[in-house]
C-alpha cells in the first residue's frame, strides 16, 4: 500500500517535461521522455520512438536531430521493442542497460536491452555521451576508455566516419543488417558487408548469406562495381586493409553535407543527401541497378555486358565459349562458359586480350604482389600456367597486381569507366584477337568515333572553361553587390542571387560546367529544338537535368530570367520541377530535377520496353499527362499552353509517374489571354494541330489536339507520323479514325499489352482521344473536360473527322528553304520562323 504514493510521486518527478540531457550517467538515466542531444552542436539525438503514429511498438534509437523528416540511424533493441513507455536506459555494472520499469531494480532480470561488454573490476566513472557525429558511446574512467560504441554496431545505415569492415584481432565485424520493414527495425534478411577472404570485397548478401550482388574489391580509389565513386565524389573514402583490421570509412568533405547510407529491405543499397532548401533526402546513388549486377548473371568465365542491346547481355570471356550452346541461344546464360579448345595454354605462344572497363571477377581466391608494375604481372602470370588472368591492384597508379587461377566469376562491363582485365588465351585466339580487340566486334566504328569524339569535346571543353572562369570572373564583380556565395565544398560553387528576392537558386556557370563535366558528351541526355540537355551532379551529390538553350532565342536576360521565376511557381506532381537556372554572357540554362527512366516515348515505341508498361500504367499515365496540362491551363495562376506536348517532353519517375517537360519554353500568357498568333511555330510534326501548324494560331485548345495525338500513341504504343495500311499519306489519327468509323479501332491496341485491359476502357479512351484531334478546335473539348471524361463512365460525345493535314509531303513542299531552325520528324521539335 505504501509504494502506491511512490509511484505517483516517481511519475512526477520522471515525467515532468521532454528534456534533454547530454550524458547518461550513474545518477542520470534516460526516461522514455527525454532525449540525449548530441554535443557540442546537437546534430543528432537519441531516445525513444515510435515509427508508425499510433503504433504500439517503442524504440530507442538515434536520429538526426536538426531535420524534419524522422530519419533513425541507429536502433537499440531492434529485436525487442517495449510496449509502453516504462522504458529506461540506465548505467549498471559498467553496461549501458534498457530496462522496462524504473523501479525495476532487480540486477538479476534479463534487461531488455545491453550494452554487454564484460568489465574489468576497477571501470571508475562511467558515462555514456552522444557524439555529433551520431555515435553513442560508453566510456570508463572518466572517459579515458570507450569500452562500446553504438558505431561498432550498426543497423541499417552508415555515417560518415563510421567503419564497414572486420577487425581482424577482436574479431568484431562491422555491417549493415536491412530492417525487416520500412516499420519493423527488426534484424532482417540482407547484410551489406566485407568479405575479407582473399582480396577484400563488398558484398551484398540475401539470407544465409547467399550472394545477391558483388559491389566488388577496391581499387584504390573507388569499389570495383561502383563507377559512380570518381575523384569529384562528395567523400573522402578510406579503405584500410592491413593484418590488423580491414574496412571502409567514408568522411564527407563538406562537413555541411548531411549525408547516409541505407540498406532498405527492398534490397537496394542507397546513399542520400539532405537537400535543406527543399525539405527532403535526395538519392545520389543506388545500388544494385540492373541485371549484371546480378551476382553471376552470366554464370562462369563470361561477361555481363548491359549496352550489348542488340545482343545478349552475356557474352563468353576471351577463349571461352558457351557451356550449353542451346539455353545460351535462348538467353539464359546461368550456365556459363567453358575453354573453347584443348590448345594449351601453356608455354605454347599464349598471350592476354584486354578486356576493358569492367568489374573483375571475384576475388576471394585471387593472389596479391603490391609491388609489381602492370607490366611485371604480365610477366608473372604469363610465366605461371595456373595463372588465367590478372589487371593491376590500383587502377589509377596501375600498380600491384592481382592474379586468378581459376574460374573468372561474376565480371560485367561499364560504359566509362571500369577496370582492365587481362585474360589468357592460347596461341590461335589471339591471333584473332589482335585483328578484332574483345569488345569491338561489330561495334568498331563506334568505337573510334567515340575516342576521337571525346578527345575532342575534351579539347573544346578545356577551352570553354578557361572562357567560362574568365567570364565568370568578371561577372561576379559587377554583381557582387547582390549575390553572395555558398560554398559546397570541392571546387564547384552555386551563387544565389539575392537581387530577385526569389528561392529560385541561380546557379553559377562553373558550378553547372562542373557538374556536367564541361557539358561532356557522355552526359548529354539529348537534343531538342530549344537546346541540349545534359545530365549533372552538382558537389552535393544531387543529380540535375541542365538544359542548355540555344543561344538564338532573341530574349533579353531579364526577360528571360522573370520567365524563369515566374514558371518555376509552376508545381505540380506531373510537372517536372525547376530547380534553377544560370545566365551568364550568351548562355542560358534551365536546370531540372533528374528522371532517371528517361522519357515516355523511350518506352512505347520500343518492343523491348513497352512491355514495362502495362494497360492500368499507361492509362494512369494518361491521366497523369491529361491532370499536368489540365493544371497549366487553368489552375495555375499563369496559363500556359505547353505548344510541344509529345511522348518525349513527358519523363517518367522511378515509379513511372509521367512529368511534363518543357513547359518553361511555352509563352507565357495573361491570365484572360485565350488565343493568340505567333511568328514562330514551336512544335514537333505529328503533334501540331492543324491551324498552329498552318496558320501559327495557338490556343489551348492545340495542347488539347496534341494531348490526343500523345493518348492514340500510348494505346497502339505507334508513332503518329509513321505510315500506316495502304495508304502511305495516311497517319496514325487517320488510320485510327478509318478503324473506328468501321467499329475495328480494338485492332490497333498495342499487342504487348496482351490481355490485361479492360475493352471499354480503352474504347473508350480512344474515343477521347479521336474527340481531342478533331478538325476545329471549337469541337474539342477542354482539359477539364477530358480529364472528367477520363474519370467517369459518362456518355461521350461522336467524334468528328480528325484533322489530316500534316501529312509529311504537304509540310516539306509547303516550306521553302527560308524558314530556320532544326526540322526532324518526331524525335526533336522543329523551330521556324514563318514567311515574313
Ligand atoms: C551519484 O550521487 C551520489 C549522491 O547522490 C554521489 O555520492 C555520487 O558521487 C554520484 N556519482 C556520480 C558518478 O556522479
Ligand atoms: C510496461 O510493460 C512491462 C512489461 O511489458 C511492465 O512490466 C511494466 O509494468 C509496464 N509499465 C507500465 C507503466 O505499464
Ligand atoms: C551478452 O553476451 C553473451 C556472450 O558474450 C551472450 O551469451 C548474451 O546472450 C549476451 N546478452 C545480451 C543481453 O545480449
Ligand atoms: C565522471 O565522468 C564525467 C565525464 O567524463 C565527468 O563529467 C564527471 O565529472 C565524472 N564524475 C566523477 C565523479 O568523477
Ligand atoms: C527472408 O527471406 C525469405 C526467403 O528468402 C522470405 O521468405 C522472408 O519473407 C524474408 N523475411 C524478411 C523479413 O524479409
Ligand atoms: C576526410 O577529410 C577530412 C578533412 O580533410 C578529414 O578530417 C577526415 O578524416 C577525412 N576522412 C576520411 C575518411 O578520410
Ligand atoms: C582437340 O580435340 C579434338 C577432338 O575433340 C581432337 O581431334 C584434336 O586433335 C585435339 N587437338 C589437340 C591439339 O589436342
Ligand atoms: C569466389 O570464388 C571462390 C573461388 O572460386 C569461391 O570459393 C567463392 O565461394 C566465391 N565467392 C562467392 C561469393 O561465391
Ligand atoms: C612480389 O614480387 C616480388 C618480385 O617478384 C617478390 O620478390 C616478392 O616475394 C613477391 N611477394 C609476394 C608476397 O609474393
Amino acid at each position: 500500500m505504501k509504494e502506491v504514493p511512490l509511484l505517483l510521486l516517481l511519475l512526477i518527478l520522471y515525467y515532468p517535461s521532454c528534456h534533454s540531457l547530454d550524458t547518461i550517467t550513474l545518477n542520470q538515466s534516460l526516461e522514455d521522455n527525454d532525449v540525449l542531444v548530441s554535443n557540442p552542436r546537437g546534430t543528432f539525438a537519441l531516445g525513444f520512438f515510435t515509427l508508425q503514429k499510433d503504433s504500439k511498438t517503442r524504440y530507442l534509437g538515434i536520429w538526426y536531430n536538426k531535420i524534419s523528416e524522422q530519419t533513425i540511424v541507429w536502433v537499440a533493441n531492434r529485436d525487442t521493442p517495449l510496449y509502453n513507455t516504462s522504458g529506461v536506459v540506465s548505467i549498471s555494472n559498467g553496461n549501458l542497460v534498457l530496462n522496462n520499469n524504473h523501479l525495476n531494480n532487480n540486477k538479476n532480470l534479463k534487461p531488455i536491452w545491453s550494452s554487454n561488454v564484460s568489465v574489468s573490476p576497477s571501470f571508475g566513472n562511467v558515462s555514456a555521451k552522444l557524439l555529433d557525429n551520431g555515435n553513442f558511446v560508453l566510456t570508463h574512467n572518466n572517459g579515458k576508455n570507450i569500452v562500446w560504441q553504438s558505431f561498432d554496431y550498426p543497423t541499417n545505415t552508415l555515417l560518415p566516419f563510421m567503419k564497414l569492415g572486420l577487425d581482424r584481432k577482436t574479431g568484431l565485424n562491422r555491417f549493415l543488417t536491412s530492417w525487416k520493414s520500412p516499420n519493423d527495425p527488426g534484424t532482417g534478411n540482407l547484410t551489406y558487408r566485407i568479405d575479407p577472404t582473399g582480396f577484400p570485397q563488398l558484398f551484398l548478401y540475401s539470407n544465409n548469406k547467399v550472394p545477391v550482388w558483388r559491389t566488388g574489391s577496391w581499387t584504390g580509389q573507388r569499389w570495383s562495381g561502383v563507377p559512380e565513386m570518381t575523384p569529384t565524389f562528395i567523400f573522402n573514402v578510406s579503405f584500410v586493409n592491413n593484418v590488423d583490421e580491414v574496412f571502409i570509412e567514408y568522411g564527407v568533405k563538406d562537413p555541411r553535407v548531411i549525408s547516409r547510407m541505407v540498406l532498405e529491405d527492398s534490397g537496394h543499397v542507397r546513399r542520400l543527401t539532405w537537400q535543406p532548401n527543399e525539405n527532403r533526402w535526395f538519392q545520389i546513388w543506388f545500388g544494385p541497378k540492373e541485371e549484371c549486377d546480378n551476382f553471376k548473371q552470366c554464370g562462369l568465365n563470361s561477361n555481363c555486358d548491359p549496352y550489348n542491346a542488340e545482343k545478349f547481355e552475356c557474352e563468353c570471356l576471351p577463349g571461352f565459349e558457351p557451356k550449353f550452346e542451346r539455353e545460351w541461344y535462348l538467353r539464359d546464360g546461368s550456365g556459363g562458359c567453358v575453354r573453347k579448345s584443348n590448345v594449351s595454354t601453356c608455354r605454347n605462344g599464349e598471350g592476354f586480350v584486354k578486356v576493358a572497363r569492367v568489374k573483375v571477377p571475384n576475388t576471394s581466391m585471387t593472389r596479391v604482389n603490391e609491388s609489381l608494375g602492370l607490366k611485371e604481372c604480365r610477366e608473372m602470370c604469363l610465366g605461371d600456367c595456373s595463372c588465367v588472368a590478372f589487371t593491376s591492384e590500383n587502377e589509377m597508379l596501375q600498380s600491384g597486381c592481382v592474379t586468378w587461377h581459376g574460374d573468372l566469376e561474376d565480371t560485367r562491363t561499364y560504359t566509362q569507366v571500369g577496370q582492365d582485365l587481362y585474360v589468357r588465351v592460347d596461341k590461335h585466339e589471339l591471333a584473332m584477337y589482335a585483328k578484332h580487340p574483345y569488345g569491338s566486334l561489330g561495334k568498331k566504328g563506334m568505337v573510334a568515333l567515340l575516342v576521337v569524339g571525346t578527345c575532342l569535346i575534351l579539347f573544346m571543353g578545356t577551352i570553354l572553361v578557361y572562357w567560362f572562369v574568365k567570364a565568370r570572373k568578371k561577372w561576379s564583380r559587377r554583381d557582387r553587390k547582390f549575390s553572395f556565395r555558398l560554398s559546397f565544398g570541392g571546387s564547384d560553387q552555386q551563387e544565389f542571387d539575392s537581387a530577385n528576392n526569389s528561392n529560385l537558386p541561380f546557379y553559377d556557370l562553373s558550378s553547372v560546367a562542373a557538374a556536367t563535366d564541361s557539358f561532356s558528351i557522355v552526359n548529354k541526355l539529348g537534343e531538342g529544338g530549344f537546346g541540349s540537355v545534359y545530365k549533372g551532379i552538382l558537389s552535393n551529390g544531387m543529380e540535375i537535368a541542365v538544359k542548355r538553350l540555344s543561344k538564338h532565342s532573341g530574349q533579353g536576360i531579364e526577360e528571360f530570367k522573370n520567365e524563369v521565376v515566374l514558371i518555376s511557381k509552376l508545381q505540380h506532381r506531373n510537372l517536372v520541377r525547376i530547380l534553377g537556372c544560370c545566365v551568364q554572357g550568351e548562355e542560358k540554362m534551365l536546370i531540372y530535377e533528374y528522371l532517371p527512366n528517361k522519357s515516355l516515348d523511350f518506352f512505347i515505341f520500343d518492343k523491348s520496353k513497352s512491355s514495362e508498361l502495362d494497360w492500368r500504367k499507361r492509362f494512369d499515365i494518361i491521366c497523369g499527362v491529361a491532370r499536368g496540362i489540365l493544371y497549366l491551363h487553368h489552375d495555375s495562376r499563369l496559363r500556359i499552353i505547353h505548344r510541344d506536348l509529345k511522348a518525349s517532353n513527358v519523363l517518367l519517375d522511378t515509379a513511372l509517374n509521367p512529368k511534363i517537360a518543357d513547359f518553361g519554353m511555352a509563352r507565357m500568357f495573361g491570365g484572360d489571354q485565350v488565343e493568340a498568333i505567333t511568328n514562330r511555330v514551336v512544335g514537333t510534326y505529328g503533334y501540331m494541330s492543324p491551324e498552329y501548324a498552318m496558320e501559327g494560331q495557338f490556343s489551348v485548345k492545340s495542347d488539347v489536339y496534341s494531348f490526343g495525338v500523345l493518348l492514340l500513341e500510348i494505346i497502339t504504343g505507334k508513332k503518329n507520323s509513321g505510315q500506316y495500311a495502304d495508304d502511305a499519306s495516311t497517319n496514325l489519327v487517320g488510320h485510327i479514325w478509318d478503324l473506328w468509323r468501321e467499329d475495328k479501332a480494338m485492332g490497333i491496341v498495342d499487342q504487348s499489352l496482351g490481355e490485361s485491359f479492360s475493352e471499354l476502357e480503352v474504347q473508350r479512351c480512344i474515343q477521347i482521344g479521336l474527340l481531342c484531334v478533331q478538325d476545329f478546335a471549337v469541337d474539342r473539348p477542354s482539359m477539364s473536360a477530358v480529364v472528367s471524361m477520363l474519370g467517369s463512365d459518362s456518355t461521350l460525345p461522336t467524334p468528328k473527322q480528325p484533322a489530316f493535314i500534316f501529312k509529311r509531303s504537304n509540310y516539306e513542299t509547303s516550306n521553302p528553304s527560308t524558314s530556320e531552325g532544326t526540322y526532324s520528324v518526331n524525335d526533336a521539335s522543329m523551330t521556324m520562323v514563318e514567311a515574313r
